[in-house]
């Protein structure tokens, strides 16, 4: 099918969030004409940042009220659109007839347009490796598009691994709905840990690891699960995934692409980063507690031998894509930049820092 054409309609759901509003940005500086879809545009809090858009006031973008929770509310807004992104989150990820269900809601207005020729479908690395079982890394530790977890645990259960099941299923049924119908083409974006300025100050709620540093910043953090370092994509980057697979005529309907730079930082370094890379601010860099019970801290060097021996690629995305993947180092320091500018975190300093704020 046809990738959009430079400077043509494209929806966005989830534009009031994180990843979302760097999608809806960065298409507005590459020319694109922009149907930010939020569930409240009268609300300051969340669309202000997007009203203060450049190409808000001329009316390139404009912003739209819909639900995904109810069926139709996008129908008006693809019609004439050349592309959709949808970004946005579900209502929730443990119920699987639900998660079928608001797909079908958005399959239904792309079908209705009949002017959307590409959709681009923000997944998750969750959706590739998101395991019941850790041995399943060392049995297949090459992590790439076509690595899905262990589909067949039994272990494998909505209530465990709703987000993960969820992601697939919304994968699968865009890719079959494409199919059927013939005009147009979905493409799967997974995104990794996404990490970057914030650009308003509700998101830094949002996330989760922009949450996480700022917890960092106010001098508490605590091991990932499993001692999982963190895989890492700046949002910037990862926007630039989504627009790139909307632009590609490489790609293909059913297709899948991660977005990561493969930068693997263990979250220790990620806290002690802020005061290496912002020396001048005076980051009372906090002592990473670990919540685990002691059956899990006894296998700690294990797991962590377990990640080590994980290779992450990202070969297919920067195929199809021009993104050149900023280094973990450059989207934590705008990551705690935005922190402090936009959401006015106050940091925990060390002694003899004051706040410049
Ligand atoms: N952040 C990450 O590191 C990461 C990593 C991998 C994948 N992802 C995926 O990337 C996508 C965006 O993540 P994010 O971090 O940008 O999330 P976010 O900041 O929490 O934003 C998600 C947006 O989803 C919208 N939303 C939630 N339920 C909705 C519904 N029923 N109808 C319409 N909109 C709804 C919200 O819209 P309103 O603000 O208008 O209420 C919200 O702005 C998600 O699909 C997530 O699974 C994120």
């Amino acid at each position: 099918m046809a990738p959009v054409p430079k400077g043509g309609t494209v929806a966005v759901t989830g534009s009031a969030g994180f990843i979302g509003g760097w999608v809806t940005r960065r298409l507005l500086d590459k020319g694109y004409r922009v149907r930010a879809c939020v569930r409240d545009v009268e609300d300051p809090v969340r669309t202000t940042f997007l009203k203060e858009m450049p190409g808000y006031a001329s009316g390139r973008l404009t912003l739209h009220a819909a639900d995904l929770d109810n069926a139709g509310c996008f129908d008006a807004i693809f019609t004439g659109c050349h592309g959709v992104c949808h970004v946005s989150h579900v209502s929730k990820y443990d119920d699987q007839d639900y998660v079928k269900m608001v797909c079908d809601h958005i399959i239904d207005s792309v079908n209705k347009s009949g002017t959307v020729s590409r959709v681009i479908v923000t997944s998750s690395i969750a959706a590739v490796i998101s395991e019941a079982d850790i041995q399943e890394f060392v049995r297949r530790p090459v992590l790439y598009e076509d690595r899905y977890p262990d589909e067949h645990n039994p272990r494998r259960t909505a209530e465990r691994q709703g987000y993960s099941m969820g992601k697939i299923i919304a994968q699968r049924s865009f890719s079959d709905a494409a199919e059927r119908n013939g005009t147009w083409d979905a493409i799967t974006c997974c995104p990794a840990d996404n990490v970057g300025p914030i650009q308003s100050a509700h998101q830094k709620d949002m996330g989760p690891w922009q949450h996480n540093i700022e917890m960092m910043l106010l001098g508490e953090y605590h091991q990932n699960g499993a001692y999982r370092p963190w895989m890492t994509v700046d949002v910037r980057d990862d926007a630039e995934c989504h627009i790139g697979l909307l632009e590609s005529v490489d790609v293909k309907n059913g297709e899948r692409y991660i977005a990561w730079s493969t930068d693997t930082p263990n979250v220790e370094d990620i806290c002690a980063g802020i005061d290496r890379l912002l020396p001048e601010l005076g980051h009372d860099t906090p002592e990473v507690t670990d919540p685990f019970p002691d059956r899990i801290k006894e296998r700690e060097a294990e797991f962590r031998a377990i990640w080590e021996g994980c290779e992450l690629r990202n070969d297919r995305i920067r195929s199809v894509t021009s993104v050149n993947f900023r280094p973990f180092d450059e989207s934590l320091r705008d990551c705690v930049e935005s922190l402090l500018t936009v959401a006015k975190v106050q940091p925990k300093l060390k002694p003899g820092f004051t706040s410049r704020l």
